[in-house]
C-alpha cells in the first residue's frame, strides 16, 4: 500500500531549520544525508513542499553551484506568490487544501509513496485531513532554540513508534505510523 510520508531531520527541539531558514546546524554533519535516504527516495513518486523549503533549495543550488534539480518526480509548491520556476524542475505551483494536490500526487505516484518535505505546517495541513500516514525523522544531537517547527500540531490518538535506528554521532532515525486525527475518516491511506 502505498503511503504519505513526512521524512525529515530534526534537532533535537524540534526544529527543521533555525529561525533564519538556515540548515548549517545540519550540513555540519556532513551533505550526504541520511543511509535511509536512497531507499526512500527510490519508492517516491510525488513531492509537495511549501514555499520557504522551494526557495531554500533555490538558494542553495545556486550558493553550491548546483544547476540541477534534485528531484527527478514530479513536485507540488505551495505557494500564494508567483515564485521563479528553477530549470529542470517538474513543479506545479499550487494552493489551498491539501486534499486536493494530494489526489494528484498519487495519481502521479501510482504505486509509490508520496513525500510531505515540508515544512511542519504543510505536513500539519495534510494530518488534519487525514493524509498523513508516517513521519521519519532523523533527530540530531542538538537543540535550537527556535526556528521552523517540526510539526505544529496536537496528535491524538499517539503515533505508533515503528523503528528506531542509531546511526552514530549521536543521529537516531525515528519512524512513526500516523493515525488520523479523531472524527476524520481513516481510508485516506491509499490502496493500489
Ligand atoms: N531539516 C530538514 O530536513 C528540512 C526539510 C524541509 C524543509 N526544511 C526547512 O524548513 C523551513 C520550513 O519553513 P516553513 O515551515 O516556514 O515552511 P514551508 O512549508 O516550506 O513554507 C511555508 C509557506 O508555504 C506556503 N503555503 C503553505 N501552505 C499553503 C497553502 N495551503 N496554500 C498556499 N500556500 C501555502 C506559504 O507561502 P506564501 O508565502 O507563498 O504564502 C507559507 O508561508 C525552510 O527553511 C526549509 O528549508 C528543512
Amino acid at each position: 500500500m502505498a503511503k504519505t510520508i513526512y521524512f525529515t531531520a530534526s534537532s533535537l527541539d524540534g526544529y527543521i531549520a533555525d529561525s533564519n531558514h538556515s540548515l548549517d546546524w545540519l550540513f555540519q554533519f556532513g551533505e550526504a544525508g541520511p543511509p535511509s535516504y536512497e531507499a526512500f527516495i527510490r519508492d517516491i513518486g510525488a513531492i509537495a513542499m511549501g514555499a520557504k523549503t522551494y526557495e531554500w533549495i533555490a538558494r542553495y543550488l545556486v550558493a553550491s553551484n548546483e544547476s540541477d534539480w534534485p528531484y527527478h518526480v514530479p513536485t507540488w509548491v505551495f505557494t500564494h506568490r508567483d515564485l521563479p520556476p528553477i530549470a529542470g524542475a517538474e513543479v506545479r505551483f499550487v494552493q489551498g487544501a491539501a486534499a486536493s494536490v494530494h489526489a494528484a500526487m498519487c495519481e502521479a505516484a501510482g504505486e509509490r509513496n508520496c513525500w510531505i518535505a515540508g515544512g511542519g505546517d504543510l505536513v500539519g495541513q495534510f494530518y488534519d485531513a487525514g493524509l498523513l500516514n508516517e513521519i521519519i525523522v532523523q533527530v540530531a544531537p542538538l537543540t535550537l532554540g527556535g526556528g521552523a517547527p517540526l510539526l505544529p500540531r496536537r496528535i491524538h490518538p499517539p503515533l505508533e513508534l515503528t523503528r528506531v535506528d542509531d546511526y552514530g554521532g549521536g543521529f537516531v532515525e525515528l519512524r512513526y505510523t500516523v493515525s488520523p486525527p479523531e472524527g476524520v475518516r481513516s481510508d485516506s491511506a491509499r490502496s493500489v
